[in-house]
């Protein structure tokens, strides 16, 4: 199979065809305008490759994932946050050399310029984190001007992933009108977060490696998941060359609403919600089925997963075992556990292939982790961080980018007549 045939006004046009290393079929379109004069239209891009990526492969049929060929599940079980990150950005498992001096180097760019708590000051303490972090990530850019691609990116790629989880548990601290509490340089990447966000100067803090490795696992499973929303956002304001803490803010910003990243944080207001409300799922059931009610199941259904979602699977298990050996009896799991059972059980749900995403079962490990909802969002970005860099770098080493722009079919006024203000 090497080329598609289009016929358009009579005329025949081959187009080329690749099959990617899982043996995807695409057909190659970037003629097609010149060759043809006419584009295509995918309205939210369900059919459209924008890119050619060796990063991470999903099957959404088959419910696969793999980070650089390696299944999710074998490096949620095996492996760390910090090992995933270096393989997703540079292609590779590391060394125990090469991981000793990542680790090394994310450790000593924790802190944050000391003028940036000035800025941290400056917002309400009901500021949304995710908010504070897309600005403070933005704000990076102002300390660290990027003058060479080549030169400095290795650099802001450390700076970011160790930086960005002091501006997360800053902006919690700031919330809490809490003192900031400055990294540690003797505890692993997932063991700091925790530490800066939930320990007091006047107390010595010590977390369960219950909660250091559930967090980390959550990390791993949101590490990265191709052309996404807020993926596909980094690679266009990238495309562009701005910087890259500007390109991060972007995809932070995308990450933020309530079909992406943001649904964590619904899924927890959604199941207090049913808790409530006499734990009354069948209800919510019959509403998220009524189309006028605009009411949707939150942490179900997925562009990608038509049968399930890899993450959420491994994450329903472990949300079981977090909270069994923290001893927690969330009455929110059982409302989860209910809506799922029903919800796989209901034509509605069967038919349009509705599953439970990574988001549903998030938010309960998050929560009994003794996170607040409103930093839900801000852990999926920590963890999303090292894809969103890993897609940044395989853009700007591509010797052939061109800067993203998409066409449109004009569907407006064909050309009016300006009419004066006082004749209208
Ligand atoms: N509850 C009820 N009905 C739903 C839901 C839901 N959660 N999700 C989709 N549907 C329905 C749609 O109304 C549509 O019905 P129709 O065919 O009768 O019109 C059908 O299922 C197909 O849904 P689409 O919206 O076309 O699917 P799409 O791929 O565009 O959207 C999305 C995927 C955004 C994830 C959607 O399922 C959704 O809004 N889910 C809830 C939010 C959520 O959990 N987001 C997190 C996604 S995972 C992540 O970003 C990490």
């Amino acid at each position: 199979m090497d080329s598609a045939k289009l016929t358009l006004n009579g005329k025949e046009y081959d187009l080329p065809v690749l099959v990617g290393s899982e043996q995807e079929v695409a057909i190659d379109i970037t003629q097609l305008r010149a060759q043809t004069g006419a584009i295509t239209l995918d309205d939210g891009y369900g059919n459209t490759g924008s890119c050619k990526s060796a990063i991470t492969f999903i099957d959404g049929d088959k419910g696969i994932l793999r980070y650089r060929g390696y299944p999710i599940e074998e490096l949620a079980n095996k492996s760390s946050f910090i090992e995933v990150a270096y393989l997703l950005i540079y292609g590779e498992l590391p060394t125990v050399d090469q991981l000793d001096q990542f680790k090394h180097d994310l450790t000593h760019h924790s802190l944050l310029p000391e003028d940036m708590k000035k800025m941290f000051e400056g917002f309400t303490s009901s500021a949304h984190p995710m908010g504070v972090l897309s600005s403070m990530v933005a704000s990076l850019s102002t300390f660290y001007p990027e003058t060479d691609y080549k030169q400095e990116a290795n650099l802001n790629i450390i700076r970011l992933i160790s930086k960005i989880k002091t501006i997360a548990a800053f902006s919690y601290k700031k919330s809490l009108g809490q003192p900031y509490i400055y990294p540690r340089n003797d505890l692993s990447y997932t063991g700091d977060l925790l530490h800066m966000m939930f320990a007091v100067p006047s107390e010595k803090y010590d977390f369960s490696p219950v909660i250091e490795d559930a967090l980390d696992k959550l990390l791993i499973l949101h590490a990265d998941h191709e052309q996404n929303c807020s993926t596909s956002t980094v690679r266009m304001a990238g495309s562009s060359h701005a910087n890259v803490y500007a390109t991060i803010s972007a995809g932070v910003g995308a990450l933020w609403g309530p079909l992406h990243g943001g649904a964590n944080q619904e899924v927890i207001e959604m199941l207090e919600l049913i808790a409530n409300d006499n734990m009354d799922y069948k209800k919510y059931i019959s509403q998220a089925k009524d189309k006028n009610s605009g009411f949707k199941l939150m942490g179900f259904g997925h562009r990608v997963y038509k049968n399930f979602d890899p993450r959420a699977q491994i994450l329903k298990g472990a949300s079981d075992r977090v909270l069994h050996e923290l001893g927690i009896n969330d009455p929110l799991l059982e409302v989860a556990k209910n809506l799922e059972r029903v919800a796989l059980e209901d034509p509605y749900f069967i038919e349009r292939k509705l599953y439970p995403n990574v988001d549903f079962y998030s938010g309960i490990i998050y929560k009994a982790l003794g996170i607040p909802t409103n930093m839900f969002t801000v852990m999926f970005a920590i963890g999303r961080l090292p894809g969103w860099l890993a897609h940044w770098k395989e853009l700007r080493d591509n010797p052939a980018l061109r800067i993203n722009r998409p066409r449109q079919v004009y569907t407006g006024h064909t050309r009016r007549v300006y009419t004066p203000v006082e004749n209208r």
